[in-house]
């Protein structure tokens, strides 16, 4: 007998997240259904008529994830899009119209600022605040929908998404979180409150770097419709090979990021003890500026730890004499990446800011050589 909402261990759920019922001769987890069109005489219902709007290897991946981010609750419905990006925009596009507000964090993830423009192009009125120390609270009134991205990238920091959903509520305003860096065995926005929760399934978790995906999960109601309809219009939609290679990769969610982020906490913790270290970031440090809020609605603390070299060619001599990590952008994949964030040109950051994305090497290994890296670099 098998029930994938069996157990309540989030290892469990995980192995068996959105599996079907078992049937005698079947895989476990169907392959991928490649389908651009299914058989379809006479009335057109669904469940599965055209590739852009169903696919039956989204449908298991979508349950998945809507196990993950809001289990046990009933009514919420989760879609899936070719990229973080397309399931951003779909909420964004979806739900404002010409003379709307949005508020929106002036530090998250640095595409931002070109969905800020394309926003404002369409008449709608874009209002920006930090995410540390709630700030996104004080430009709030008259909003028709808060975007949040807790913890934010690359900064790291942490807004109350209870108090801000609150606040918002009060005023007739949607929320949306940006679940990326936490996955939702970090954090699940749905239950602190929020209306949406939408993320890059390219990162951690899927968590092998070979695969864009994205989706919004959100409870079932004229929003969401709005969001399905929007990924018809745009047709941004999941490769069924992607879908299926990121189902995969859920099976394994949970050993990756119990031990990716522990690692990412000895990584903090012995980058502490550097002096040519400064701005150290990691939420999950008892220290760190986030950490009273982060320990309140997160349960697990990400494998980003962020900090700043004291030049820039320091920060690209520390990249280069790194053994055991690759310099390349993305974040959550087990095998660890790191970069001078500063290159993109986007973020607020000073020049030797570095954003590290622990992989699933040894902690020894790993730390033995980013101290190696920072020695090798001081000269
Ligand atoms: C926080 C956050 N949200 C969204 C995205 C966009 O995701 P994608 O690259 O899958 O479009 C990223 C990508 O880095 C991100 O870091």
């Amino acid at each position: 007998m098998s029930d994938s909402t069996a157990g309540t261990g989030d290892g469990t759920r995980a192995v068996r997240a959105g599996l079907p019922e078992p049937v005698k001769n079947e895989p476990t987890l169907p392959g991928p259904t490649f389908a651009a069109h299914f058989h379809l005489p006479g009335e057109p219902n669904g469940p599965y008529t055209y590739g852009r709007d169903e696919n039956p290897t989204w449908t298991l991946l979508e349950r998945a994830i809507g196990e993950l981010e809001a289990p046990g609750q009933e009514g919420v419905e989760t879609l899936t899009f070719a990229s973080g990006m397309a399931a951003i925009s779909s909420v964004l596009f979806s739900q404002l119209r010409a003379g709307d507000t949005v508020v929106l964090p002036v530090d998250g993830y640095q595409v931002l600022p070109l969905v800020r423009a394309q926003l404002e192009a369409y008449g709608i009125e874009v209002r920006v605040a930090p995410t540390g120390g709630d700030a996104q609270l004080e430009v709030l009134e008259g909003a028709k929908l808060l975007w949040i991205e807790t913890p934010s990238n690359p900064g790291l920091d942490v807004c109350d998404i209870r108090r801000l959903v609150e606040a918002a509520h009060t005023r007739g305003a949607l929320v949306a979180v940006d679940n990326t860096l936490a996955t939702p065995l970090g954090q699940r926005p749905l239950e602190l409150g929020a209306d949406f929760s939408v993320a890059s399934g390219t990162k951690q978790l899927t968590g092998h770097g070979d695969v864009l995906l994205g989706y919004v999960s959100g409870r079932e109601g004229e929003a969401m419709t709005a969001v399905r309809r929007w990924r018809k219009v745009v047709g941004a939609i999941p490769g069924p090979m992607e879908a299926w290679l990121a189902h995969r990769s859920i099976a394994t969610l949970q050993l990756r990021v119990d031990r990716q982020n522990a690692t990412a906490l000895v990584l903090a913790e012995a980058l502490r003890e550097r002096p040519e270290v400064t701005g150290l970031r990691y939420p999950g440090l008892p220290e760190d500026p986030a950490h009273k809020i982060a320990s309140q609605q997160m349960r697990r603390y990400g494998c980003v730890v962020s900090f700043t070299l004291p030049t820039h060619a320091r920060a690209d001599r520390f990249l280069d004499a790194l053994r055991l990590v690759d310099d390349a952008t993305s974040f959550g994949g087990v095998r660890s990446t790191a970069e001078r964030r500063g290159r993109w040109g986007g973020d607020a950051v000073p020049e030797g800011f570095i954003r590290f994305s622990v992989g699933a090497e040894d902690a020894e290994d790993l730390v033995a050589d980013v101290l190696r890296a920072l020695d090798e670099s001081a000269g």
